[in-house]
């Protein structure tokens, strides 16, 4: 096999498609538009959500992509081998068109056909859902890949939680998948297909959207049978050039030269610090492509955590030098032909790095002899070694340091910081400048996101009265939020009576008065859905969610950020129910007197 590159694999995917009647649709943003339940489009099939629940897509039925995905799950993973923030998805759709038949043909045919990924079948092995007591063994699957030269022992059948995708815990389309995998070990691959052995590696995903959760918990068939199927393009390039990393392939050979150059470093690819610098810079960059700027919220926040990481991992290797805006250049440079917005926005992403590599530079000096005079004011003996919450909103105040890198740092010298205590005192802070009090954060931001925060609990309020006013068939299918109001898109047929409306409304303020707490935990997307969370998207591959829950009434997968308590909210008010699209309304809704 010659060594395909990931330019190649990209542009035979899409014409393998495009020769199937796909149309080529663009990637979508990394922020999704309207939904706030995820902060980035994590998967292929995000941006056509709507489109999966029976909405007309312009480009047709058979649709194929590239789509730039972000995921910040694993952040903290990010320097080993294998995590990736930012990633691109491959994947082809049928929206209510072709169904297994062709999928698994058309899997079949690209991966072993002599012009495209020409691997030996001797190297798959493939998994198909075994069935429970909701949906039956996907024997067709099982049957197509037979028929295609699969051999029985190569085929595994698993359970719901490998072989399912979409919504538990929640109504709405899902449905079984099968997965591919290749082998990575010592050839010949072994006979029996072992899923559990880590050298066979997945490298794509057909998902057969065939069911409809219903309210009652029964799996109903649907009318519009659709296939989702997803490539990770950095990974699958790696396994077909025989690398055990993404990082040793020809994506990221540009960036660790200029890194190399830059820090001196021979081979920064095999360093923990050289690939976060690497990964962290590529995502930020994409990420300023997509107009997202540093900042102290939601997608804002984490690309300042991306880049201050990077500049933190630079000083380590003694780079004292502006860098970013040289790494970002490369990264501009490489994809900015299937990117054309980072082509367009050059100069300004380059400057938007520069300012913020400034900005921080100097602080991290000055914080890290803060943080080491914490640190090193512990007595010895003392064992449990917990930097306050205090501290470390000290250090996120005033030298800007996301909580997170104190807490990496903390690490490093053996201690903990009290996360807790640190959310306590910025909340406290939010209150101060809330109540009119200096406004310590630049521009209001804090204001604003204090208000945001109190809208995005409203929401999941809303979201939960209306599934118990109007059924569980309501879900979200868009959601957008100012400092000012929510806009909250659902599924539902019919148009909301005043007198629906008004008892969502009284519910929804029957849980303000009753001041619960919100409350956050992280967890496997899996975990997650089995503790029966709704507001599920693209998230799989035992990413970590954060799941917010309110007192007692709601459980949901989402981004944050949220209120501390419901009693922060005041009075809820929906100001109006309209029709958004088909089969979807839309609720434009306020919080009144939430100041106090
Ligand atoms: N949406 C499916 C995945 O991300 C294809 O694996």
């Amino acid at each position: 096999m010659g060594q395909i590159t990931a330019n190649e694999l990209r542009r035979k995917y899409i014409e393998f498609f495009v020769g199937h009647g796909h149309a080529e649709i663009k990637s979508a943003p990394l922020v999704p538009e309207n939904d706030p339940t995820v902060l980035f489009t994590t998967a292929g099939m995000h941006p056509l959500v709507p489109f999966l629940l029976g909405e007309k897509h312009p480009s047709g039925r058979r649709l194929v992509d590239y789509q730039k995905c972000l995921r910040t799950g694993d952040i903290d993973e990010v320097g080993d081998e294998v995590h990736l923030t930012f990633f691109e998805m491959l994947g082809n759709w049928s929206l209510g068109d072709y169904f297994k038949r062709e999928a698994i043909q058309w899997s079949f045919e690209f991966l072993t056909g002599a012009k495209w990924l020409n691997l030996p079948l001797e190297m798959l092995a493939v998994s198909v859902f075994a069935g429970d007591e909701d949906a039956p063994f996907d024997q067709e699957a099982h049957d197509l890949w037979r028929g295609l030269g699969m051999p029985e022992e190569r085929i595994a059948r698993l359970p719901k939680k490998d072989n399912w995708w979409g919504p538990a815990g929640q109504t709405g389309p899902c449905g079984p998948d099968t997965e591919m995998f290749y082998w990575t070990g010592p050839r010949p691959a072994p006979a029996v297909f072992d899923p559990k052995d880590r050298r066979w590696v997945e490298i794509w995903n057909d998902v057969f959207m065939q069911y409809n959760k219903t309210a009652d918990g029964t799996f109903v068939p649907l009318a519009q049978q659709n296939v989702d199927t997803g490539m990770g393009l950095e990974r699958v390039t790696a396994i077909l050039q025989g690398k055990s990393t993404c990082y040793e392939t020809e994506l990221f050979a540009p960036l660790f030269a200029a890194i190399s150059a830059i820090t001196g470093e021979a081979a920064p690819q095999k360093t923990r610090g050289g690939r976060i610098i690497a990964e962290h810079l590529r995502a930020a960059t994409f990420l300023m492509g997509d107009g997202v700027r540093p900042g102290n919220v939601d997608q804002a926040y984490v690309l300042r955590r991306l880049i201050r990481r990077s500049i933190r991992e630079a000083r380590k290797f003694g780079v004292e030098d502006l860098f970013t805006a040289r790494l970002a250049a490369v990264v501009v440079d490489q994809y900015g032909e299937l990117y054309p917005n980072l082509a367009a926005g050059r100069e300004t992403i380059l400057a938007e790095f520069e300012q913020e590599e400034k900005q921080f530079a100097s602080a991290l000096e000055k914080g890290t002899r803060e943080f080491n005079k914490v640190v090193d004011g512990f007595p010895p003996h003392v064992e449990r070694k917990v930097i306050s919450g205090r501290k470390a909103f000290y250090l996120y105040e005033t030298y800007g340091f996301p909580v997170e890198l104190t807490v990496e740092m903390a690490a490093e010298r053996g201690f903990t910081v009290d996360e807790a205590g640190f959310q306590e005192a910025y909340e406290k802070h939010q209150e101060l400048s809330r109540a009119g009090a200096e406004q310590k954060f630049k521009g209001g931001l804090a204001d604003n996101s204090a208000a945001t925060a109190r809208l995005h609990t409203a929401t999941h309020l809303l979201h939960k009265a209306l599934r118990q006013v109007l059924g569980d068939h309501v879900a979200q299918a868009g959601s957008n939020i100012t400092a000012d109001r929510l806009r909250f898109d659902f599924t539902h047929g019919d148009r909301v009576t005043p007198e629906q409306l008004a008892e969502v409304e009284r519910i929804v303020n029957e849980q303000i008065a009753r001041d619960l707490p919100i409350q956050v935990a992280e967890m496997p997307v899996d975990a997650a859905k089995a503790s029966g969370a709704i507001g599920l998207f693209g998230e799989r591959y035992g990413e970590t969610v954060k799941v917010y829950s309110v007192g007692d009434f709601s459980r949901e997968i989402c981004g944050g950020p949220h209120a501390s308590r419901t009693g922060e909210l005041g009075r809820f008010e929906i100001k109006k129910e309209e029709s958004s699209s088909r089969g979807v309304r839309r609720i434009k809704a306020v919080l009144l007197d939430s100041s106090k």
